[in-house]
């Protein structure tokens, strides 16, 4: 493939970028929302802040946009079905139904059994295309378990068999000046 792609080229090559999966969960009142995403990634290391890209028409948006804040739980390898489950278009208090979770700062639902959730403010939303480009600033972090994580790999889920160690070059000396 070498011309600009169609929609299911883009979609497969897309695919053999592997992802992690995680769920965004938004506090609107009294109400719980939340869906899956794989489009998520650290933006800045100071202040802590991350991206997610969400489409324009998902449930959980206005939720996200009234109470400007959020909370993105990353998956564990054994958390399929929870992926599954906010992955499904129902109304927001199926996908909560007898899912053990606890109350983040922000009050957000943190879901039981992750690798861990960061709790985030709104600080930006772009909107860009059909999605919405939502900047956190994280204000809060949980450490879950310790295990892998679920991996979203051509368009199907998979798991990491193990890590090996990254191979830089030594970090340069600091100049003895500063
Ligand atoms: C593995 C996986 C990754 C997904 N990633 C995203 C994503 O990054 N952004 C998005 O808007 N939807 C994503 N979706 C789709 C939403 O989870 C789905 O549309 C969901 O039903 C939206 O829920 P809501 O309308 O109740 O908010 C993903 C689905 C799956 C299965």
């Amino acid at each position: 493939m070498s011309a600009a792609p169609d929609a299911p080229g883009f979609r497969a090559l897309m695919g053999r970028w592997a992802t992690g999966v995680a769920v965004v969960t938004v506090r609107d009142g009294e109400t719980d929302h939340g869906l899956t995403v794989n489009a998520f990634l650290s933006v800045s290391l100071s202040p802590p802040s991350v991206l997610v890209s969400l489409k324009d028409d998902v449930d959980s948006l206005p939720p996200l946009e009234r109470s400007r804040a959020f909370a993105v739980n990353v998956l564990a390898a054994d958390q399929r079905a929870v992926s599954e489950r906010f992955a499904r278009t129902v109304p927001a208090a199926e996908k909560f139904r007898e899912l053990p979770f606890h109350r983040g700062v922000t009050g957000a639902a943190l879901v039981d059994g992750t690798l861990g959730a960061l709790e985030c403010r709104v600080a930006a939303i772009v909107p860009q295309f059909d999605h919405r480009l939502v900047v956190g600033e994280v204000v809060h972090a949980e450490t879950g378990r310790d295990g892998p994580p679920l991996l979203f790999f051509r368009s199907g889920y998979g798991a990491a068999e193990g890590v090996d160690r990254i191979r830089l070059p030594p970090p340069r000396a600091a100049s003895p000046s500063r």
